[in-house]
């Protein structure tokens, strides 16, 4: 396996919200609420009166149909008329890490298809919400991860932190990589996992303390998740105090 470079991008600017922006959903793991995150953000932009479409660039664990639960989500949330294909350019049936799930059926995950995808949902639409897989380092061939797209589609990033016990580290590192990628943190949420976890407030008080991006919300632990009451938590505006820099 090639070792892969250590690159450092440009810092890719930031907008504020008030103009359309695309957005990357990134989480502290795999099962943290991304989806449930990002289909928020997809009805809120689209109650603005946005053009809004989802896309969930690598999905592992598809039926035999190509049938990607997140992918149904995402299509169900947004209000852009797109492709199967450009919503979800590759779809793998073995539910592991996207660079094995490929390399176990020949395929190699291509940049830029992902990009070429990603940019005719952007020419349709005012808002697209990009859905990572798994962690924000997680590996798509022998040596690009999932940080080297977000640094090639130029978005910033949300981070779905899904409180848990050790979930103040996987926030942390994650916030860690992001800049030191060249990233920018746009925001994070807070999302309840554990219903009993003990001092939630305490956690999320140490991480407001050490991450300088905006809290967007805290979405309380739901007996039936529900992408439109998780909305209701959260609050877009913080997003507009974003200053334009380089
Ligand atoms: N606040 C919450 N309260 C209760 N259950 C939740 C909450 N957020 C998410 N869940 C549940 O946790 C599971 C994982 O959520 P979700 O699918 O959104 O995570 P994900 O980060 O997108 O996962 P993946 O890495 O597989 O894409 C789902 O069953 C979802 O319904
Ligand atoms: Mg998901």
């Amino acid at each position: 396996m090639a070792i892969r470079p250590v690159t450092v991008p440009r810092r890719i600017a930031i907008r504020p919200c008030n103009i359309e922006m695309s957005y990357f959903v990134t989480g502290t793991d795999t099962g943290v609420g991304k989806t449930l995150v990002s289909c928020a953000l997809l009805h809120i932009f689209a109650s603005q009166g946005k053009n809004v479409v989802g896309m969930k660039p690598v999905a592992a664990g598809c039926d035999n149909d190509e049938r990607n639960e997140d992918v149904v989500q995402l299509r169900a949330s947004g209000n852009v008329l797109a492709s199967k294909g450009q919503i979800n350019p590759y779809c793998f049936v073995q539910a592991v890490a996207p660079h094995l799930a490929a390399q176990f059926v020949g395929i190699n995950i291509s940049l830029p298809r992902i990009i070429k995808s990603f940019t005719e949902l952007n020419a349709q639409a005012d808002v697209v919400v990009v859905e990572g897989a798994g962690g924000f380092l997680v590996p798509l061939n022998s040596w690009q991860d999932s940080a080297d797209m977000v640094g090639q589609l130029e978005l910033p990033v949300i981070l779905v932190v899904g409180m848990r016990l050790g979930c103040i580290n996987h926030a942390l590192l994650t916030v860690e990589v992001i800049a030191a990628r060249g990233l920018t943190l746009a925001g994070w949420v807070a999302n309840v996992l554990d219903a009993s976890l003990p001092m939630l407030n305490e956690n999320i008080a140490t991480l407001r303390q050490r991450i300088r991006a905006p809290l967007l919300g805290v979405i309380p632990y739901q007996e039936r998740p529900d992408a439109i009451e998780a909305a209701t938590h959260l609050n877009l505006t913080l997003l507009e105090q974003l200053e334009a820099h380089d």
